[in-house]
């Protein structure tokens, strides 16, 4: 158990809590989207546009089967990453895998101010995050600890997060 990869929603703080659980670690920090983008030279959203969503998905389940190779690093994922079961079951050989969870109303309140996010930008948000999380759930719930961010700081999470990487180690 070398690595750490946070899964779940758009919205549960995966990247900020990474990044913070890296530095307290001394690990890599890396996040698929990021690397999808410099990858391909186009941001999420333009690949999105460009190429549509099967494309985007190609790119991150190449970037996923990439990721067995790395040691000491903390990874945050994409919120659809967990669609694919594969994707999970690669993460799984090399890394604890956590799932942030926050409700529908958390997630919104988080997300409302930010327009990166293709699957978001319809007439009704809340309502795209509902039905969204409705068909992930029972696969975020196949992560190896779940973790509510809904009444936790960042700080309180990243504390979960490096005592379950404590446990699982031991
Ligand atoms: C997606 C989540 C996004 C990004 C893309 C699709 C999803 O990542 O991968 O917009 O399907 O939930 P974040 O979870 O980091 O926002």
């Amino acid at each position: 158990m070398q690595n750490i990869a946070l899964v779940g929603f758009m919205g549960t703080g995966k990247s900020c809590v990474g990044r913070l659980a890296a530095e307290a670690l001394q690990f890599d920090f890396v996040d698929t989207d990021d690397l999808i983008e410099s990858q391909c030279g186009l941001s999420i959203e333009e690949i999105f546009k460009q190429q549509g969503e099967g494309a985007f998905r190609q790119l991150e389940k190449q970037v996923v089967q990439n990721l067995g190779r790395r040691q000491k690093t903390v990874i945050a994922t994409g919120g659809g990453l967990v669609a694919d079961p594969e994707n999970l079951a690669s993460l799984k050989t090399h890394a604890l895998v956590v799932c942030l969870w926050a409700s529908p109303e958390t997630i919104w309140e988080r997300v409302q101010s930010q327009t990166h996010r293709p699957l978001l930008q319809t007439a009704d948000p809340l309502g795209r995050i509902r039905e969204l999380l409705a068909l992930r759930d029972p696969l975020y719930r196949q992560a190896d600890v779940l973790i509510q961010t809904g009444q936790r700081s960042p700080k309180e999470v990243v504390q979960q997060v490096l005592h379950q990487f404590q446990l699982a180690r031991q």
